[in-house]
């Protein structure tokens, strides 16, 4: 059994905003190469996919093994959890072998079970509800662009889905302006609105123009995600006029950007010139999910101070 106080990854406000500020500098540091040390040398890290993946998988194995770990891919399908085994009995168990969990799944309270039951650290790598690792890479991006998020308009287009939740969730701890468009019927999580509305300027509209008038990034996603496939006809319909392309982009800061957590549909919610033209930051933004994951796993399983 694990002997030492461990912190789980599975919202942004499990950091504080100047853990947030110090994972950002691990994680330049850890890209530029100034940063190289192996603090999970020996370790394991459970890496469980009951969705599908290419990023997250990708960037969680590589960053673990640059960072000295071990990482094990185990697809829903075919461990024991797959065949019914309790989330509880699971975490208990990949506890003794490993010093960390990334899980990928449907319903946030599994991850949060898996927490409660694992005594080593739990990394949310995406839920129905929540996609924080992606979030703090959106972040990373933003203070690479623009030197820090502070004062900066952050317009969300799109679905109210896991990943506006996150947006939510990180003004509420850092303070940004965040704008965000959603068709009727497809709003964010109303307690995380409230919450994130209660200390920073955010508003919720139903207007893609409005929500990109003085915006510094636009940042959209699917409109049918991971689970929802069998909505996408009436998403298409629902979504009419939620398209991010070049004349929405203008209507945006002369400096903005645009992000996509991919992967992405060109012609439905983004259109090719834009993600494929000079607003777009979508490469760097996958990257830096390597980055800065490293820096939540240095933090969490090799308790590297965030200084
Ligand atoms: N953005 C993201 O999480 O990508 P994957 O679904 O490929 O992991
Ligand atoms: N909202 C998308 C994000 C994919 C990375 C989904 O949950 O499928």
């Amino acid at each position: 059994m694990s002997d030492r106080v461990h912190r789980d990854f599975l919202t942004i406000p499990d950091f504080s905003k100047d853990e947030i500020d110090g994972l950002f500098r691990l994680a330049e540091r850890m890209r530029t190469g100034a940063y190289d040390a192996r603090p999970l040398a020996g370790q394991a890290l459970a890496m469980i996919f009951v969705k599908s993946s290419t990023r997250t998988r990708v960037s969680f194995e590589v960053g673990a093994v640059q960072l000295g770990a071990h990482p094990m891919f185990l697809s829903s399908r075919d461990v024991q959890l797959g065949r019914g085994e309790t989330i509880a009995d699971t975490a208990r168990v990949l506890a003794r072998y490993c010093q960390g969990i990334m899980i990928r799944t449907f319903a946030h309270s599994d991850c949060e079970e898996l927490a409660r039951h694992a005594d080593i650290p739990v990394i949310n790598g995406l839920t129905d509800q929540q996609h924080p690792c992606q979030i703090l890479a959106d972040l990373l991006t933003v203070v690479q662009q623009f030197g820090s998020y502070e004062g900066k308009v952050i317009a969300w287009v799109g679905d109210g889905n896991n990943m506006a939740n996150s947006w939510l969730d990180a003004a509420w701890r850092l303070g940004f302006s965040l704008r965000l468009a959603c068709p009727e019927g497809y709003d964010p999580d109303p307690a995380l609105l409230k919450r994130a509305q209660s200390v920073a300027d955010v508003r919720l509209v139903r207007d893609p123009r409005e929500a990109v008038e003085g915006a510094h990034v636009v940042n959209t996603d699917v409109w049918a995600s991971m689970g929802q496939e069998e909505e996408q006809a009436q998403r298409v319909k629902a979504f009419k006029g939620f398209v991010v392309d070049a004349p929405l982009m203008r209507r945006a800061t002369r400096e903005a950007i645009f992000m996509h957590c991919l992967p992405a549909h060109r012609g439905e919610e983004v259109a090719a010139e834009v993600i494929d033209g000079p607003w777009s930051r979508v490469w760097d933004e996958a990257e830096n999910r390597l980055h800065v994951q490293k820096a939540v796993m240095a933090a969490l399983m090799g308790h590297v101070p965030l200084t």
